[in-house]
C-alpha cells in the first residue's frame, strides 16, 4: 500500500501579491477552482492500493489545512503540526517515523505542483513501487527543458534489474549554478527532480541515520513526545526545534547510494512563477490568460488576474499583471523571477 504524505509548508514568494505568508501558494485555487493542495489530493483519489494521506503543515495553517481537506470529503490519517519550518528533511521524517513499523510505501508529494497527466503518473508511481520494494529511494524525473537553477539534477545510469522503467542514479545535484546546469541539458541524460519521491520509511530513516544522525535524533524526540489535539498531530516544540533544518534533497539525495530514478512524463509544472502559471492556464488565440473580472483590448501575452476589482488593460504585450485587494503587481512577463525582491523588500521595511 501506498501512503500520500503531503507537504504543505512553503510560503511561495514568487506569486505574490496573491501568494502571502498567511495564505501560501498551495492553499490558493492558482489553476482551478480547487486549491493547490486539494488537487494534489483529489489527483490520487481513484487510485488503487492508496491509503488515506498523511498531512504535514505549519501550525499556523492547521485550520485552513482542515478545512480545505473537508471540502472534498477527504478524511486524512492524520495532519502533523511543525511547531517551527526546518524544511522538507525533518517533515518527511516525522512521517515516516510513524509509518516505519507499517508495511507501506510513503509517496512524497508537494502541494504545490501541477500534473495534467493524472494516468501516467499513477503508471509511474507503479513502476517506481517495484523499485521502492527493493529498497531504493526512488525519484520521478522530468525531461528538462531549459538550464533552470531552481531545481535538483538527476543523471541516470544503468537500468534497475526487475523494475522496468526505473534506473540507477548517477549523480544527485541539487539546484547547480546556472554555467553547470546548461551542461546537464546539453549532456541528454540528466533530468530536472520533481521533488517527489517513493519509499519505504524504514529505509529513508536508515540513510537518515547515516546522512543526518542529530536530525534523526531531534525529529525521533518530537515524535515520540507528540500527542494528538483534535484531527492534529503537534509536534513536540523543544525537540523539533533543535533539528538542523534542511531539504530531502541536500540532507539525503545528493548523498545517498540507494537513489533510484523514474522518468516521467506527466505534464509536470511546479507554478513556481506568474509565467509559469500563465504556461498551465488556457491562453487565448493573443497568448492572454486572464482569471477574474477583466477587459482585454489589442492586448498580447499578458497574464491578467483580477481578485477583487475590475482590471482593464488596453495596447500593451508581456506584461503580468495581478490585481488582489490590497496589491498591486505590474512586471515584465520576462521578469517573473524578481518578484520575490518585492517580498524581500517588503520584509526588510517591515
Ligand atoms: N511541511 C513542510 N515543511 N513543507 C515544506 C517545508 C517545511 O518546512 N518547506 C517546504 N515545504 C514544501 C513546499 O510547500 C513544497 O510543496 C515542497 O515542500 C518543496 O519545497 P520547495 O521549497 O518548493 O522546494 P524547491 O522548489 O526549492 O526544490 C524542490 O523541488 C524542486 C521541484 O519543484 C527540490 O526537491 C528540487 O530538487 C526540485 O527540483
Ligand atoms: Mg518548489
Amino acid at each position: 500500500k501506498v501512503i500520500p504524505v503531503v507537504l504543505s509548508g512553503g510560503s511561495g514568494t514568487r506569486l505574490w501579491p496573491l501568494s502571502r505568508a498567511v495564505l501560501p501558494k498551495q492553499l490558493l485555487p492558482l489553476v482551478t477552482d480547487n486549491t493547490m493542495l486539494q488537487e494534489t489530493l483529489t489527483r490520487l483519489s481513484s487510485w488503487a492500493d492508496i491509503g488515506d494521506p498523511i498531512v504535514v503543515c505549519g501550525n499556523d495553517h492547521r485550520f485552513l489545512v482542515a478545512e480545505q481537506l473537508r471540502q472534498i470529503d477527504l478524511n486524512p490519517e492524520s495532519i502533523v503540526l511543525e511547531p517551527v519550518a526546518r524544511n522538507t528533511a525533518p517533515a518527511i521524517a516525522a512521517a515516516a517515523i510513524s509509518l516505519k513499523d507499517k508495511n507501506v510505501l510513503m509517496l512524497v508529494l508537494p502541494a504545490d505542483h501541477v500534473i495534467t497527466d493524472v494516468a501516467a503518473f499513477e503508471a509511474a508511481v507503479r513502476k517506481a513501487s517495484v523499485a521502492a520494494e527493493q529498497g531504493k529511494l526512488v525519484t520521478f524525473g522530468i525531461q528538462p527543458t531549459h538550464a533552470e537553477t531552481g531545481y535538483g539534477y538527476i543523471q541516470s545510469g544503468n537500468a534497475l534489474s526487475g523494475a522496468a522503467g526505473a534506473f540507477e542514479v548517477a549523480r544527485f545535484v541539487e539546484k547547480p549554478n546556472a554555467e553547470t546546469a546548461q551542461q546537464y541539458v546539453d549532456a541528454g541524460n540528466f533530468y530536472w527532480n520533481s521533488g517527489m519521491f517513493l519509499f519505504k520509511p524504514a529505509v529513508f530513516l536508515s540513510e537518515l541515520q547515516q546522512y543526518a544522525p542529530a536530525m534523526l535524533n531531534a525529529v525521533t524526540g518530537a515524535v515520540a513526545q507528540s500527542y494528538k489535539d483534535l484531527d492534529f498531530v503537534r509536534l513536540h516544540e523543544a525537540s523539533f526545534a533543535e533539528s538542523p533544518s534542511d531539504s530531502i534533497d541536500y540532507a539525503v539525495m545528493e548523498k545517498t547510494k540507494l537513489a533510484a530514478i523514474v522518468p516521467a512524463s506527466i505534464g509536470w509544472n511546479d507554478v513556481g512563477s506568474w509565467t509559469a502559471l500563465k504556461e498551465v492556464q488556457a491562453n487565448d488565440a493573443e497568448g492572454n490568460a486572464t482569471r477574474g473580472d477583466v477587459f482585454l483590448k489589442d492586448v498580447k501575452n499578458t497574464l491578467i488576474r483580477a481578485e477583487s476589482r475590475f482590471v482593464a488593460a488596453v495596447g500593451v504585450e508581456d506584461l503580468l499583471i495581478v490585481e488582489t485587494g490590497d496589491a498591486v503587481l505590474v512586471a515584465h512577463r520576462d521578469r517573473a523571477q524578481d518578484v520575490k525582491s518585492i517580498v524581500d523588500h517588503l520584509k526588510a521595511s517591515g
